[in-house]
């Protein structure tokens, strides 16, 4: 908890008077939502934000962070979000908490996506945690041996043995790829299935990465622009 706790705090310092934020879910970005409560209640900053998630938004009322309607937004300043694999050019895997789309979707529109993750997030390769990817339920059998057909072993997660549903009515499957060396073009792959909505890939979004410790140290990443 003190690791994600710390990351979430030092990215909040990027935050500036003014700026338009957006909110990841998780329980990293749970810290980063209090910090940003924090700024607007303790340091006086005037901020608006938009949520990535159902629960992420009440969290946000709950802390008093004005959300702002969609079509009032031309551009997030900064999104800063949870991660379940971060690898060493700052791919990603997301949605282990099922909020992937909305995520990709806030993470596209943003200037700046800053990631937050403890150590245990950190890896060479992704592809240990299996890859989430959003379906809608239609002859969801079909999509998924689409998906298994790209070369994982895919499942339909459950939750109280019934299909976990997304805030934007669809299912989620969790795809065991094992390592996946190029995000990039599994994303593309993925995406061209009749049936998929989004898949957890994010290659190419972040800008950094804030990695907290245990001990409560961070260590930063920033992608450079070669990558
Ligand atoms: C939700 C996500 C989360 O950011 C990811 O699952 C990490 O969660 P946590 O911070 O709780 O470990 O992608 O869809």
């Amino acid at each position: 908890m003190k690791a994600k706790k710390a990351a979430a705090e030092q990215a909040v310092t990027y935050i500036k008077d003014g700026m338009t934020v957006g909110l990841g879910t998780g329980s990293t970005a749970y810290w980063a939502i209090h910090g940003i409560a924090a700024l607007i209640k303790e340091q006086g900053l005037s901020l608006r934000a938009v949520a990535s998630s159902q629960s992420s938004e009440a969290l946000a009322r709950e802390l008093g962070i004005p959300i702002a309607p969609f079509h009032e937004v031309d551009v997030i300043d900064i999104t800063i979000d949870g991660a379940d694999e971060v690898d060493d050019r700052l791919h990603l895997i997301k949605g282990g908490g099922g909020a992937l789309l909305r995520e990709k979707i806030l993470a596209g529109n943003s200037k700046r996506m800053i990631v937050i993750a403890d150590e245990s997030k950190r890896v060479e390769t992704l592809g240990r945690f299996p890859l989430p990817v959003e379906l809608v339920p239609f002859a969801e059998n079909w999509t998924l041996n689409a998906i298994a057909r790209l070369g994982c072993e895919a499942r339909i997660r459950l939750k109280d043995g019934q299909p976990f549903v997304t805030d934007n009515g669809n299912w989620i499957a969790d795809c065991s790829f094992g390592a996946i060396p190029d995000p990039a073009s599994l994303a593309v792959s993925l995406n061209r299935i009749p049936g998929v909505v989004e898949n957890g890939l994010f290659a190419g979004i972040a800008s950094s990465a804030v990695i907290g410790c245990e001990d409560g140290s961070v260590r930063e990443l920033h992608r450079s622009e070669r990558q």
